[in-house]
């Protein structure tokens, strides 16, 4: 591994992917043993599968509890149902908060079944106020650079809000979908705002797709058009990455 700090950004470059989990995973754990009832902020996608298993194996190895832990979700597809089995929350139970102690009320993701998205987002970044604020927000990247589902040209100063999905974020999702033809083109993200307010950030990336987002978001323009490199401006943010993903530095 290793470790350089590029335009404000601290970067890890990993030989595997499996090392790359691992020392997410080491963040996360030392973080709570220091405080059991840290806010954590999550993520769904591809990248996020290896991670909790990580997660999940260390959880029965080293006996650290969630059970005073909160998690917020990034975001959701719109409209879902939760209990559909695409949806995050259905992602969630299946890869994390079923191998661990966590509480169900603990565990928060927008609700993609609300009937009105704006009171729901609202109330979103309310229950995210009310627990303290994100200690430790984990975070994927999309091909084109988004966060979240925040798509190029979102404001940074967004909060949790109903956005629509351009066609390269549906393109790449859909083939994770059980019925492809019924992917919902909407999602609630947290804004960008809302990430930038936690107090530390890890987004993790691998993969040669990743290469020229992660090239863009940490060495191009700081600019809307590239929501990932928004985190040049926050100072506790780190990019954990693969040498693939690194390719394009
Ligand atoms: C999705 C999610 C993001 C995720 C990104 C990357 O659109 N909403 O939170 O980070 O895509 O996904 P993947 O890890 O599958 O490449």
């Amino acid at each position: 591994m290793r470790a350089e700090r590029i335009n404000g950004v601290g970067v890890e470059v990993h030989e595997s992917v499996d090392g790359m989990m691992e020392s997410a995973a080491g963040k996360l754990f030392t973080r709570l043993r220091r405080k059991s009832g840290s806010v954590i902020g999550l993520a769904t996608g591809s990248t996020f599968i290896p991670f909790y298993k990580h997660v999940s194996a260390r959880f029965r190895d080293e006996g650290v509890s969630f059970a005073e832990v909160k998690t917020f979700n990034l975001d959701e597809y719109y409209p879902i149902h939760a209990g559909s089995p695409d949806s995050y929350h259905s992602y969630m139970w299946r890869e994390l908060f079923s191998n661990i102690d966590i509480r169900e009320e603990n565990a928060h993701l927008p609700d993609g079944s609300a009937q009105d998205p704006e009171a729901e987002s609202a109330r979103y970044e309310r229950s995210i106020a009310d627990s303290g604020g994100i200690d430790l927000q984990f975070l994927g990247l999309g091909g084109n650079g988004h966060i979240g589902f925040n798509e190029p040209g979102t404001p940074f100063s967004s909060r949790t809000h109903l956005t629509r999905l351009t066609q390269s974020t549906i393109d790449a999702n859909r083939p994770l979908f059980s019925d492809p033809s019924n992917m919902p083109v909407s999602a609630l993200t947290m804004g960008i705002g809302t990430i930038m307010d936690s107090s530390e950030i890890l987004l993790l990336a691998f993969g040669k797709g990743k290469a020229a987002a992660v090239a863009a978001s940490l060495k191009g323009a700081v600019t809307e058009e590239v929501p990932a490199s928004s985190l040049r401006r926050h100072g506790r943010a780190h990019f954990i990455i693969d040498e693939a993903a690194a390719s394009g530095l």
